[in-house]
């Protein structure tokens, strides 16, 4: 069994490049949790509704959701569904009405922290949740912002594939800009490996990649292809209850307890918004030190 953390955990699942792995990220990191004894929330961000459809929630136009939630009309915990599957794992779906939040929220007070403030004054607490994911759509608008604003950590899939790092550069100024202005505490404190072939070079070459640009923020554990990853959302599940014994299940399974395990990476002065292990953390003090 996993220790619960002190505070809840809250983290945005976000890299503005469509189909790269946020929702598969999202939902099964947090199935996984949820199955190694965590109470869970993912809440949906997108109007694509996605994460809904794999964790079971209803999400037609009309059903509580997101949406109300942001602009005012509902608590979180009217419009949270349990899981099916699993008691301790639970959806604040995305419907359709979610894509006009876009624009409706401009005019609206505290446009940026409405997500903030509504599970941020005891909501997290009063439920007990350990951890909370939020799954943002495909871009940087600000339902993305919204989702910056709520939470302290930003998990970034990469999927392993040609351009990967295409606009990993431009989703790193955005994350610096939050957090020189409208929420402090914003930084990286994981990037996951996403859709790994092992049979290939490339895939090989964009995780070394990856790994000299971010260092030990970058999960040790890298999530392969599997069909059975992208089969489970068909059925309204997260992969973890479809195949648990799947290779994706199990990698999903391995990266959620590292991320659990080794607890919120935070960024040294040095490194912008990209979180380090403290023994990192440690060595970077020393290299101060030495250049006075
Ligand atoms: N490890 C994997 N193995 C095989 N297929 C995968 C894997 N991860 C994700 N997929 C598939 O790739 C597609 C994109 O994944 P996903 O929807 O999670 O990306 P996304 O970043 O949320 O996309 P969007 O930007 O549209 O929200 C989906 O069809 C999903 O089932
Ligand atoms: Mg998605």
């Amino acid at each position: 069994m996993l220790k619960k953390p002190d505070e809840p955990r809250v983290i945005t699942v976000a890299n503005q490049k469509g189909g790269v792995g946020k929702t598969t990220t999202s939902v099964n990191m947090a199935a996984s949790l949820a199955r190694q004894g965590m109470r869970v929330l993912v809440i949906d961000l997108d109007p694509q509704g996605n994460a809904s459809t794999a964790l079971g929630a209803e999400h037609t136009s009309g059903t509580v959701s997101s949406y109300e939630v942001l602009i005012g009309h509902a608590e979180p915990a009217d419009a949270m569904q349990v899981n099916p599957d699993n008691p301790d794992l639970y959806c604040i779906p995305a419907t359709i009405d979610l894509a006009g939040a876009e624009i409706e929220l401009v005019s609206m007070v505290r446009r940026e922290y409405r997500l903030h403030d509504a599970i941020r004054r005891g909501f997290l607490q009063e439920h007990g949740f350990d951890y909370v994911f939020v799954d943002c759509p495909p871009s940087l608008g600000l339902l993305t912002i919204n989702a910056m604003n709520a939470v302290d950590e930003v998990l970034i899939p990469i999927q392993c594939e040609y351009y990967a790092l295409e606009g990993v550069g431009q989703l790193l100024g955005n994350i610096g800009m939050i957090r020189e202005h409208l929420n402090h505490n914003l930084h990286i404190s994981g990037v996951l490996l996403t859709m790994y072939d092992a049979r290939t070079k490339l895939a090989s070459e964009v995780a070394s990649e990856v790994r000299s640009q971010f260092g030990e923020v970058v999960l040790k554990n890298v999530i392969p292809r599997s069909v059975k990853v992208s089969e489970a959302p068909g059925y309204g599940q997260t992969v973890i209850e479809y195949d648990p014994s799947s290779r994706g299940a199990l990698a999903y399974f391995d990266a959620a307890r590292e991320l659990a395990e080794r607890g919120d990476y935070q960024p040294h002065p040095t490194t912008g918004p990209i979180g380090v292990s403290p023994e990192v953390y440690a060595d970077l003090d020393g290299a101060e030190r030495n250049e006075e």
